[in-house]
Formats: C-alpha cells, sequence, structure tokens
C-alpha cells in the first residue's frame, strides 16, 4: 500500500519510518527544502532514540522517500496522512490550524486517485469536519474520506510505542475509510494491538482527553508531594500506595518540577478553549493548567531556598544538571528549566548548565545561563547543584568528585533519583520532591 505523510516533523517522520518498517511504501512530504535535503542525506531534523537507523534500513530498502512535491508525493497514495504542526496560537491558546487547512486546500486541488485523508495532527473537535468541507470545494473528482487518526508517541520512546501501541483509535464515517485504516495498521493488528473505531469527533477529543488526563495526573501527584513536605510523608511510598490499585494505575506518578514538552501545555491549554467554545468548562484542567505553570518558578525558589534565601542567595552559582523537559530528547519547549533558571536569574544567581542532547536547543531560549560540557564542569564552584532532568548520566554521578569540585555540598534532586540517606550519607545537604 501507497502511504503519503505530509509533514516530516516529529510525528510525520516517525510514523512514516515505521510505516515503511511494517512494509508500506511510504512517502514524507515537507515543504522545507532543507529539511529534505538533510533527510536525503540520512540527517535527522530531531533526535530520537532509533530514528536515524530505522530511516536509513528503509531508505535502502526503497520503501521510504522524501520530496518537497506534494502533487508528485500523493500520486497513488490511498491513505494521505496530515502530520503538521498545529502549534498554540499566539494570544489566545487556541491551536493554529492553518497549516492543516493549506495541506488540505493543497491535497484537493491535487488528487489524482480516491484516497482517505488522514488528520494525524492533533486538532481540536469539528476539525475532520472543516478539512471534509476543504476538499470538496476543491472541486475534487475523486471519492475521498477524512478519518481522525490521533497519535499516543512519547518523545524518546516513539518507535516503540508506535510499534507497540496500547491501542489505535481511528475516527471515521465511512466504511471506504475504515477499510482503508484497517489496510494501513493491518501489519499491528496482526500483533493484537486493539483498534478502537469510532465516531470522527470522538477520536480528534480522545486525544485532548487522554493527554488532559495523564496531565491531571502529574499535577495530582506533584500537589500530594508539596503536602508530602509538610506533613513528613514520602510521596514516593504514597505514589506505589495508590499506583497499585488497578483503577488508578502505577504510570505517570512520579512527582516532579511540572511537566513541559510540545504536547501537554499546548493541548490543555487548546482543550480549554474548545471547552470555553461550547460552553462546556472542564475546571479540572483549568487548575491543572494553573498550577503547573506556577510550579515551574516554585522550583526555582526551591533551589534558592537551598540557597539559604534569597538574600544569601544573590551572588551565588548552581550548577542545572538536565535542561530539556524529560530524557532522551534536546526538545526544551515549555521545559521547567527555562523558568528556573530564570528564576535563578532573577535573585541574582548565576547558572552554568549541562545538558546531554539540550544544549543547542537550550542556549538561544536562556542566554544568561553558561553552558559547560559536562555535569563536573559545570559542578565546579557551584554553591548548590540541581537535577532537573532525569537523564541516566546523572543518576549515578561520582558524590566524592561532587564534593571536591563545588564550593558547598548541597544538592536539589527535583526528579528524585538519589536516595536520601546515601546522599546525606556522603556529607551533603540534600533536598527533593515530597520526602520530607
Ligand atoms: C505526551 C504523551 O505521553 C503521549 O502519549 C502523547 O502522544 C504526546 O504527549 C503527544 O501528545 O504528542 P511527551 O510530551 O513526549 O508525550 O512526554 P511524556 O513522557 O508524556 O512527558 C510529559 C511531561 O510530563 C514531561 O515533562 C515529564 O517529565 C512529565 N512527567 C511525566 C512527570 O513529571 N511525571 C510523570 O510521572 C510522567
Amino acid at each position: 500500500m501507497k502511504i503519503a505523510m505530509v509533514g516530516s516533523g516529529y510525528v510525520g517522520l516517525v510514523s512514516g519510518a515505521c510505516f515503511a518498517d511494517f512494509g508500506h511504501d511510504v512517502v514524507c512530504i515537507d515543504k522545507d527544502q532543507s529539511k529534505i535535503d538533510a533527510l536525503h542525506d540520512g540527517i535527522m531534523p530531531i533526535y530520537e532514540p532509533g530514528l536515524a537507523e530505522l530511516v536509513g534500513t528503509n531508505v535502502k530498502a526503497s520503501r521510504l522517500s522524501f520530496t518537497t512535491d506534494l502533487a508528485e508525493g500523493i500520486k497513488g497514495a490511498q491513505a494521505i496522512f496530515i502530520a503538521v504542526g498545529t502549534p498554540s496560537r499566539r494570544g489566545d491558546g487556541h491551536a493554529d490550524l492553518s497549516f492543516v487547512h493549506a495541506v488540505a486546500r493543497e491535497v484537493g486541488e491535487n488528487l489524482a486517485n480516491d484516497a482517505v485523508v488522514v488528520t494525524k495532527s492533533t486538532v481540536p473537535v469539528g476539525t475532520g469536519d472543516e478539512v471534509e468541507r476543504i476538499l470538496k470545494d476543491s472541486g475534487t473528482a475523486h471519492n475521498f474520506a477524512v478519518v481522525s487518526n490521533p497519535e499516543f508517541l512519547r518523545e524518546g520512546a516513539a518507535i516503540g510505542d508506535f510499534k507497540r501501541p496500547d491501542r489505535i483509535v481511528i475516527g471515521a464515517e465511512s466504511d471506504f475509510g475504515r477499510d482503508v485504516m484497517r489496510e494501513v495498521y493491518r501489519p499491528l493488528f496482526l500483533n493484537e494491538s486493539p483498534i478502537l473505531f469510532t465516531s470522527r469527533r470522538s477520536a480528534e477529543l480522545i486525544k485532548y482527553a487522554a493527554n488532559a488526563f495523564l496531565a491531571t495526573k502529574i499535577t495530582f501527584i506533584n500537589e500530594m508531594a508539596d503536602l508530602c513536605e509538610k506533613v513528613g510523608a514520602n510521596v514516593q511510598d504514597v505514589s506505589r500506595g495508590i499506583g497499585s490499585d488497578n483503577r488508578i494505575g502505577p504510570k505517570f506518578l512520579n512527582a516532579g518540577p511540572g511537566y513541559g514538552g510540545s504536547c501537554f501545555p499546548k493541548d490543555t491549554l487548546a482543550l480549554l478553549k474548545t471547552a470555553e467554545d461550547y460552553e462546556s468548562p472542564v475546571r479540572i484542567v483549568e487548575a491543572v493548567v494553573k498550577t503547573n505553570d506556577t510550579r515551574k518558578r516554585a522550583m526555582g525558589r526551591k533551589v534558592v531556598d537551598a540557597l539559604g534565601g534569597p538574600k544569601k542567595a544573590r551572588g551565588k552559582k548552581v550548577a542545572l544538571l538536565g535542561l530539556t523537559f524529560k530524557p532522551n530528547t534536546d526538545d526544551m519547549r515549555d521545559s521547567p528549566a527555562i523558568a528556573i533558571a530564570q528564576t535563578l536569574h532573577d535573585a541574582g544567581v548565576s547558572v552554568a548548565a549541562y545538558d546531554p542532547e539540550g544544549m543547542d536547543v537550550a542556549a538561544p531560549l536562556m542566554p544568561e545561563v553558561s553552558m559547560t560540557d559536562s555535569p563536573y564542569a559545570a559542578i565546579e564552584g557551584a554553591d548548590a547543584v540541581a537535577i532537573v532532568t532525569e537523564w541516566d548520566a546523572f543518576r549515578a554521578l561520582d558524590l566524592g568528585r561532587v564534593k571536591e569540585l563545588a564550593n558547598a555540598p548541597v544538592l536539589v534532586d527535583l526528579r528524585n533519583i538519589y536516595q536520601p540517606d546515601d546522599v546525606r550519607a556522603a556529607g551533603f545537604e540534600y533536598s527533593s520532591i515530597g520526602r520530607a
């Protein structure tokens, strides 16, 4: 089966490479000539474990190709995926659908055969209807169906998530749409991944509801962590205690500095806008968004406290370990590290940082931070070390060396990757999240 993937960003490229690996014939299309040139040279536009190898193998096997020419790329494709960005619109937080609509128009004008047009981009309820209208207005003579197929990939684990999904959601309004999508996902169906067929609007909402629920779970445990610190409890025990109840589940109960990334912040905001438009408030999500926003700066203040409070902190230096919003990515979007560095800067604290993959992306976003080339270089002369992202490289720091290099043995562990007793036994003043 031939598949066209319009948009070769994170979702498009991972999905395209995985579909090719299943044996489909995939063309990834993008307007950005430099991105397509780089992909031809085997250079990935993003850091994702295993992606370069997967792309390489499938290009070699002639199942995966890249082009900037949409008309040519969609020719003969039975499924045309729209996987372009839907960023937060400046000013109001609505999802910006201009790229999705533009692709729909171009697809309509260039359709050369019957095809299913699939929105994979995260799009608000009703976008499928609009895409259908745009295709109809283009006057195409070919049959088409518009289907919603949201993706649930996590950055850093995207290939595994794609190949072994908990479920595949397909929102379709016609047998044509359902039949083609069944064929697209047949290799996964054989692996017994459940396919959930729903209406198009339900599928669109499932994506937002899933991300909002996960963001809520994280925010809930973060607030429990704050309470643990006040009442003398341990949030990791609380997580285990509640997570072993099947109805709650153990995942996404790690307390930390607040969620970031390209999805939760943007999608929760967009869901609030949809709820507002339909006059059907989602107050829990409103609270989650506010609580998470304020948490990031609160984490900066936590580091200031570890330096002895605002007065003593002025003029001191902090080493930030980890800048990306989570490990195994170079993505800095809405990373808590940005707000933490800003809060420290505002408090007159200088910051040196190290991140295994994110520093090139981070540097222009945090001009006040000096980037170093190893965790130990950042730690040299620091009055406190703060772990912001749980990269493996920070899980087994040589604490003796840290103590020698640092100006003071103070460790703030915002991801709870160390055991308090061990760190304190090594002579550190140690603070973490929700462990009194
Ligand atoms: C998220 C969802 O997990 C995916 O299912 C979804 O497809 C994706 O958004 C999307 O909409 O495209 P992602 O943003 O890559 O994936 O990252 P997550 O692993 O979900 O982490 C998000 C944030 O939550 C990170 O800042 C992470 O540190 C934080 N987090 C996660 C916690 O603080 N605690 C946890 O227990 C889990």
